[in-house]
């Protein structure tokens, strides 16, 4: 095994945590939708795609280092939400909280001395920094925006922040 049972867990637990990440995605999505927001709820649906890809190359890496792959039980996402603001605050939130968790994995990994997982969680690393800072920017535009949320609609629109790859065939594109 490639890997310390200890990081073996680590990386359980993130497996976890990025479905985590695409349930509330499709949560936030269906709020979206339902408001006839659909950019936006397009967009959620993508990074919720997103994290499901996150989740798989976890369980990939596990799977390939000779690890054991348990998946923990997901917390139910938040269902209900008072505005588009708190939605995409509370998605910011969530990836802020990934960055850590990002973090702590590449800690753990020096820690270790595993180069392997180090250079396997790199690539997290540099997709953090994507995904925090598209997420801020769109926090700031909804705060411009106010109450003209049709903005934010064009934003994203314009932006094409929707990515092309996700492989729901549904969020993007569309
Ligand atoms: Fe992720
Ligand atoms: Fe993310």
């Amino acid at each position: 095994m490639i890997i310390s049972k200890k990081m073996n867990s680590a990386l359980n637990e993130q497996v976890g945590n990025e479905f985590g990440a695409s349930l509330q995605y499709v949560s936030i999505a269906a709020y979206f939708s339902g408001e006839g927001l659909t950019e936006l709820a397009n967009h959620f649906y993508q990074q919720a795609s997103e994290e499901r890809d996150h989740a798989m190359r976890f369980v990939k890496y596990v799977v390939d280092a000779g690890g054991k792959l348990e998946i923990p039980a997901v917390k139910a996402p938040k269902g209900a939400f008072k505005s588009v603001a708190e939605a995409v605050k509370l998605s910011l939130d969530w990836e802020q909280t990934v960055t850590r968790q990002i973090n702590d994995l590449v800690d753990l990994s020096t820690k270790e001395g595993d180069h392997i997982t180090a250079n396997f969680l790199n690539w997290f690393v540099n997709e953090q920094l994507e995904e925090l800072t598209t997420m801020d920017n769109l926090l700031k535009v909804v705060k411009l925006a106010g109450d003209n949320l049709l903005y934010v609609e064009e934003y994203v629109a314009r932006h094409g922040i929707t990515k092309n790859d996700g492989g729901t065939g549904q969020a993007a594109g569309e």
